[in-house]
């Protein structure tokens, strides 16, 4: 394998959205968060290709792929937030974005007829526990690069794709003197995985929805001089 790692096109989007579908299939969270019986893999298709679009512009987004392979297929992604500075208020670009996103949201669940067995109580349980750790455990005031979907497909995980779809990032944010912050759904072994490449466990997050509950892994990294 000769593996390049490059900023996501419209064309890497359907390869990208097949990565993320096999590497999330046995994520707890998504386990968590999707009602299984009525999961509708082409509505999440659709939510993540708005997705996708939106971070062609918004985010770091990358694809990790095998440029020895004919048509050199998408291995990996990832999707990181910039920082945002506390003192920083959201731009107008930023904010309209967001809202162009919200909007393809909205326009799925009409197409699809609903939210394709997300279980949208316990989404907004995940997106209060994370606000609340994230005021916790956030104390940099230039903000820190938030990492929000790493995945590789599943028979090359191992191999050192991860590692170098992080480490564009992570160079990156060394040089600016920035930390980084994810928040994994596994403990093994993502934990693992995650401290070797200099991140350190801040706080573990229960959400939980009456008797089922999923925990997520909140994990920082300083950057390195
Ligand atoms: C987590 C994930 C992105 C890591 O990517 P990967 O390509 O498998 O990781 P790499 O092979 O690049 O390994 C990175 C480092 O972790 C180590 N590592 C890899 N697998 C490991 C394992 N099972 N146990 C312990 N360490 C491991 C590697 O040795 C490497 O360290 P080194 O550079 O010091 O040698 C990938 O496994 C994945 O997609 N998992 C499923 C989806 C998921 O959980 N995504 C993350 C959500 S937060």
């Amino acid at each position: 394998m000769a593996i390049e790692v490059v900023d996501l096109t419209e064309a890497d989007i359907p390869g990208a959205i097949q990565v993320i579908q096999q590497a999330f299939a046995d994520d707890p969270y998504y386990k968590w968060v999707f009602d299984a019986p009525t999961f509708n893999k082409q509505r999440n298709y659709a939510s993540l290709s708005a997705r996708c679009h939106w971070g062609i512009n918004n985010a770091l987004f990358q694809v990790a792929k095998d440029t020895s392979s004919p048509n050199s297929p998408v291995l990996g992604v990832s999707c990181w937030l910039a920082p945002q500075p506390a003192s920083q208020p959201e731009s107008w670009y930023s904010w309209t974005q967001s809202w162009i996103l919200s909007f393809s949201q909205l326009c799925n669940n009409v197409r699809y007829l609903g939210h394709g067995g997300l279980l949208t109580n316990r989404y907004w349980i995940w997106k209060q526990n994370q606000q609340e750790a994230q005021a916790q455990i956030w104390d940099d005031p230039r903000g820190y690069y938030f990492c929000n979907i790493a995945a590789v497909s599943p028979e090359v995980q191992g191999k050192g794709i991860g590692g170098l779809l992080f480490k564009t990032v992570l160079d990156k944010a060394d040089r600016e003197g920035i930390k980084c912050y994810l928040e994994s759904s596994k403990d093994v072994p993502n934990v693992q995985i995650y401290e070797r490449m200099g991140f350190e466990m801040r706080m573990e997050m229960e959400c939980r929805d009456g008797d089922d509950a999923c925990m997520l892994y909140c994990m920082v990294r300083d950057p390195k001089t």
